[in-house]
């Protein structure tokens, strides 16, 4: 894989030479250039996290698939690594596509299983493709080296890909995602007890919905005494607020055991209700946290930053997952986010009349804004941010709307990529959102984690303003802080 890993480390370098920074994140993972997608491998080996991307280094568009990695010992300030994959055994000859890490009980092998991928043509999907799922393992987590397949995918399944594996006991699990022989959209459960060998245990999980054909990047962990499974459904249908991104991911929860069938508690639910939020995967932090980081991107086509600016694609925030007391997956931004912050300005408690509104930054790149509104003093039909302001009008706006009892960014105005609105419903006479601005997107936590919407936002040039407006009526503010963040890269 040498050489391999030697020519995309040149066409990334070549490639980072052109990049533009106007959009590309400060505080989010992303690689120097070209494009990623899903997160890989996240893992916490040799004292340190290891997060590992899919990654096409030669180009913005996705293409052959690598992986590219990043390392932290505390999440906050991340090292860039080198590419940790590049196709060049047959079985993966067309992508090394997404899977997962897990370190040997003695913590000295990083084991990493990932689909190889070949087009059956041998140049794109049109006639099929063969998934398999093979093994690599590490010392260093950086230096790889693949032993092949350990699970060929059944023949008769179009698409089985990503997996997901983890420990119990003496066993380890590995889930994947699946499209059976007749278009229904699957989770397989496969089990081994030396990490090589692997067996056929169950189909764990069929979805529901007849339109979802494929369900990409399954991963299934335990939160207090349930089972949470978060998948990507491929084919459903949008529904009011739901599902309207090309590519949407959510959950169910249930019971589950070794050796026992999982029994699903709890409808399907979108994880995040942005634009842009797919493919997430979790993993157990050493003091036992779920931590969960999604791909902040689209396969639909064109992405702005893909044009000219030599990038495409970032991670989320690493977001710590536990479940509400109403049964829903709660995410919320990891503490150590809050290391990030390096000034704040304290608007404290005010309130904003009719038609007007406050300027909070002139010109900000990267900021958290902590916004508390008390609802049932509020008379406004909707209170937003302005955010990525710039002197033409445009701009991205982050809303709280009064009529819909719903918390959404809408993108009609902003400079370019996406154009439509989301929006997540809310509940309670407060509402407390935090909202982080990066340079090219924006993530909105709403009531500590409760709502989640995640959304690209790129904006023209110049100075960019975060204006708060209050509209047709009067919004009660009980609490307002901006906190400039630093960036996460080390170099
Ligand atoms: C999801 C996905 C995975 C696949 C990878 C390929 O975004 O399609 O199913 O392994 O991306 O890049």
């Amino acid at each position: 894989m040498k050489e391999q890993l030697a020519r995309a480390e040149a066409a990334v370098a070549a490639l980072r030479e052109t990049r533009n920074d106007r959009w590309y994140p400060t505080f989010h993972i992303a690689a120097p250039a070209g494009w990623i997608n899903d997160p890989n491998g996240l893992s916490f080996f040799k004292d340190r996290y290891q997060v590992y991307f899919q990654h096409h280094p030669y180009s913005t568009q996705w293409g052959p698939m690598h992986w590219g990695h990043v390392s932290s010992t505390d999440m906050v300030t991340w090292k860039r690594e080198p590419i940790a994959f590049a196709p060049s055994i047959e079985a993966d000859r067309d992508g090394v596509f997404s899977g997962s890490a897990v370190p040997s009980p003695d913590g000295e092998t990083l084991y990493v299983y990932y689909t190889g991928h070949r087009w059956a043509n041998g140049v794109n999907e049109d006639d099929g493709n063969d998934q398999v799922q093979c093994m690599a393992t590490s010392t260093d987590g950086i230096n790889f080296e693949k032993h092949g397949v350990v699970v060929e995918g059944p023949a008769e399944l179009p698409h089985f890909r990503d997996p997901k594996v983890w420990q119990i006991g003496d066993t380890w699990y590995m889930v994947f995602g699946a499209c059976s022989a007749d278009n229904r959209g699957q989770v397989w459960l496969y089990t081994s007890t030396d990490m090589e060998d692997w067996e056929f245990d169950s189909i764990l999980f069929e979805d529901p919905d007849p339109d979802a054909f494929m369900l990409e990047c399954p991963d299934f962990f335990p939160l207090g005494d349930k089972w949470v499974l978060t998948y990507c459904p491929m084919g459903p249908k949008p529904a009011g607020y739901a599902n309207r991104n090309g590519h949407n991911a959510g959950y169910v929860v249930g019971t589950w055991a070794p050796g026992e069938a999982f029994v699903q508690t709890k409808d399907y639910v979108l994880e995040d209700w942005g634009h842009n939020f797919y493919a997430p995967q979790t993993f157990e932090a050493p003091d036992g946290r779920r931590i969960q980081y999604g791909w902040m991107g689209s396969f639909e086509e064109p992405v702005a930053s893909q044009a000219s600016d030599g990038w495409s694609g970032q991670l989320t925030l690493p977001r710590e997952l536990t479940l509400g007391e109403d049964g829903n997956l709660v995410a919320r931004p990891i503490d150590e986010v809050k290391k990030l912050r390096n000034a704040t300005e304290e608007f404290g408690n005010l309130s904003l009349g009719y038609g007007e509104s406050l300027v909070l930054a002139e010109d900000s790149t990267a900021v958290e804004i902590e916004l508390d509104l008390d609802l049932a003093a509020t008379t406004a039909d909707r209170v937003g941010l302005q955010v990525h302001k710039t002197s033409d009008g445009h701009h991205s706006y982050v809303y709280y709307d009064a009529l819909a009892g719903r918390v959404g960014i809408d993108s009609r105005l902003s400079y370019a990529g996406a154009k439509g609105y989301r929006a997540a419903a809310v509940s309670g006479d407060k509402l407390r959102l935090r909202i982080f601005v990066d340079r090219g997107s924006i993530e909105v936590f709403a009531n500590d984690g409760a709502t989640a919407l995640t959304s690209f936002s790129f904006p023209a040039d110049g100075p960019r303003s975060i204006e708060l407006c209050s509209e047709n009526g009067i919004a009660a503010i009980s609490g307002l802080r901006v906190h400039t963040l630093r960036t996460i890269w080390e170099d």
